[in-house]
């Protein structure tokens, strides 16, 4: 695994000043991406921790952002229907997404209705591979969160995901609830511009310092192993997580 060259750490005092933070810098980094290219591509995260900074970029930002050149992805999703409670494209909806006017076609939701998760993998592979094509990098930002025990997106610890080099998506059955998932894997991961860890509570701290732990294998931290070696990695964490 190539590392990019560094892994920026950028501290705050709560989630909530580590929010407005990043819903700044995002704002920012659209408007610049934008100009230069016309479209910016986003993969969000799912989980609770990113909840509050769509809220933000959905009110405070709603008329500052050109949303109608932004294509939203998602980084992983749960094997459930888009309105379970369960769905991260049901959290980022209702947190952002019908809080701003980007066209239905710039929406790419990871699909949860095939009968097999392996064909939804295959389609959304489809649907990325068309929108990016086959070479050069691929997401503007991927916003990611981390599990206590190191899993980032669905990558969990020594999953048959982690060790993928040519997919860039993949159906997974993972230690937590809902169990069935769809993944980004490392090879669509490490070809973004710009990664955005958003890491809140102290129950991650034991992760956080094995992901900057040299010893640490990233099969067995899978959030270590997302570092774009052409990309930008930015850690945002809240000060509950001690020095590491
Ligand atoms: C998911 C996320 C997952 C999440 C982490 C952290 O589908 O749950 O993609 O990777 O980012 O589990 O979740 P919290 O932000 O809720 O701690």
């Amino acid at each position: 695994m190539v590392y990019g060259l560094s892994r920026e750490v950028r501290r705050f005092a709560d989630l909530n000043e580590l929010s407005a933070s990043v819903a700044e810098d995002i704002s920012r980094l659209i408007s610049r991406v934008v100009k230069l290219k016309g479209r910016f591509s986003l993969a969000l995260s799912g989980g609770s921790t990113p909840r509050l900074l769509y809220r933000i970029l959905g009110t405070t930002y709603q008329d500052m952002i050109p949303w109608n050149a932004v294509h939203f992805f998602w980084g992983d999703e749960r094997y459930v229907p888009h309105d379970d409670k369960d769905s991260n494209y049901k959290m980022a909806r209702e947190a952002l997404l019908d809080l701003v006017t980007a066209p239905a076609g710039n929406i790419h939701p990871i699909p949860t209705t095939y009968r097999k998760p392996e064909d939804a993998a295959k389609s959304y592979e489809k649907d990325l591979r068309g929108f990016f094509g086959a070479d050069g990098d691929t997401f503007d930002l991927v916003l990611l969160g981390m599990g206590k025990e190191g899993h980032t997106a669905s990558l969990f610890p020594e999953s048959p995901a982690v060790e993928e080099t040519d997919r860039w998506t993949m159906a997974v059955e993972v230690n937590d609830k809902p169990s069935k998932r769809i993944t980004l894997t490392y090879p669509i991961l490490n070809r973004a511009a710009v990664v955005y860890f958003l890491i809140s509570g102290p129950e991650k701290a034991e992760a956080i310092a094995r992901v900057f732990d040299n010893s640490t294998y990233t099969h067995s931290c899978p959030a270590k192993g997302v570092n774009p070696p052409n990309g930008r990695v930015v850690w945002w964490i809240d000060s509950s997580i001690p020095d590491f």
